[in-house]
């Protein structure tokens, strides 16, 4: 086994901030989502694919923020036209600053569903949005949704403080299962106001999946069929998959789709997306505005990562990378024979384990995330890591070694 990290600074914080904030940590940064007394708790800094926790430990960021990190921490490219923005012209203002206009265009030239944009902050604000335009749009009440799409009232699955009635017409369906929703527009169809899906498939704790051949055209089929809004929800494949989303890649054109994550790399920013005529109801009967979703320096982020993504072909790179790296890994795992699975590749790596009748695998898994926190790769037990533009064909080679070195060391535990 290898040596434990030293982790105290972060315990410390850890315990400091049970008092100070309830849980310590919001949400899916708690520790129990990663291996507990294993993985650091705080993280200090980070630069290019790496980061720091509170100890001085550096890892390999394989995670990556959980998606807004596309090219790397702290780019100065970005940050130098923020800061410009904040000192030369400022950023928070009773009216909205041009720059608004120039990003709207440059979503619409590159998103093939993109007639029309409005943007707000967060993936949760981009998705609720897209669901209420879908609502008036349509004057229908129902919504089907497949994958995670925030923490959202009608969405959120820990159902705490939510009272029925606003999510009892949301029903859900699994990806890659089309006679399931089939079935589903069956008994509601005439009532669904949207259809709304990640366009590449990632279910907490399961493998990552693409879509089968004619799963998202069958999808597109049953919405246009009932009269039902088609939503791609593309916070995590947005600005990763392809420059115009996974809709190009796929070549399924929605009715509306939703950005986020990596369209800022890092800021927050988020975008709903969609043809003029549904948009519409934007300008007529739906109310859209927040203190902060105008403010100008995400958006100043969002243009200069995508004139960065574009001008040095960065998702084409990360493609390739991701390619080379799911082949070692993919190779290792035959190699040492362990009864886990790789998915994900190019974009999206994740090694999940074979559920096992004697439930070995939940003793194995956070055995092997041990292994590998303890050698400074940062991934995480239950979801899926990226791969970012600044991870280094040697740091993709190490977290490669370093997946073999722990496979192989929780071996003796079979
Ligand atoms: C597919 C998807 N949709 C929506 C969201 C919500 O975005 P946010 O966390 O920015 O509110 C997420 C966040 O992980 C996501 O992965």
């Amino acid at each position: 086994m290898s040596e434990k990290l030293k982790l105290e600074k972060s315990e410390k914080m850890y315990q400091e901030a049970l008092e100070l904030i309830p849980g310590a940590i919001l949400g899916i940064r708690r520790p129990y989502n990663f291996v507990p007394g294993e993985y650091p708790i705080f993280f200090d800094s980070a630069r290019g694919g790496k980061v720091i926790d509170a100890d001085g430990n550096e890892y390999i960021d394989m995670l990556c923020a959980y998606g807004p990190i596309i090219i790397g921490h702290r780019e100065e490219e970005i940050d130098n036209a923020v800061i410009d923005q904040m000192r030369d012209k400022g950023f928070c203002m009773s009216l909205t600053q041009p720059i608004q206009n120039k990003l709207a265009e440059k979503l619409i030239k590159l998103i093939p569903s993109a007639e029309q944009c409005v943007f707000v902050k967060t993936g949760s604000d981009a998705t609720t949005t897209s669901i209420r335009i879908a609502r008036a749009f349509t004057n229908k009440l129902k919504v089907i949704r497949c994958g995670y799409h925030g923490w959202h009232d009608w969405c959120v699955e820990v159902k705490g403080g939510i009272p029925e009635k606003l999510y009892e017409d949301t029903l859900e369906f699994h990806y890659n299962d089309l006679e399931g929703l089939e079935n589903l527009m069956k008994q509601h169809g005439d009532d669904v106001a949207a259809i709304i899906v990640t366009p590449v498939g990632h279910p907490l704790a399961h493998e990552v999946e693409m879509p089968k051949p004619g799963f998202l055209e069958g999808v597109k089929e049953l919405a246009a069929k009932h009269g039902s809004v088609l939503i791609f929800d593309e916070i995590r494949s947005g600005f990763r998959v392809n420059m115009g989303g996974a809709q190009k890649e796929f070549g399924v054109t929605p009715d509306l789709s939703v950005f986020g994550k990596a369209m800022a790399n890092g800021y927050p920013i988020g975008a709903v997306v969609g043809k003029k005529e549904i948009m519409q109801v934007l300008a007529e009967k739906v109310f859209l505005s927040s203190t902060f979703f105008p403010n100008s320096l995400e958006q100043v982020a969002a243009l200069k990562t995508i004139e960065i993504l574009e001008r040095d072909n960065i998702l084409e790179v990360i493609k390739e990378k991701g390619y080379k790296f799911a082949a070692k890994v993919e190779k290792i795992i035959e190699e040492t024979d362990m009864p886990v699975r790789f998915s994900g590749a190019p974009w999206m790596p994740f090694i999940t384990f074979i559920q096992d009748e004697a439930k070995l695998y939940k003793k194995l898994r956070p055995a092997f995330y041990t292994e590998l926190i303890r050698r400074k790769v940062f991934l995480q037990p239950f979801h899926h890591g990226y791969i970012a533009y600044r991870h280094s064909d040697k740091d993709l080679e190490y977290a490669a070694d370093m997946i073999k070195e722990s496979l192989l060391e929780i071996k003796k535990m079979m």
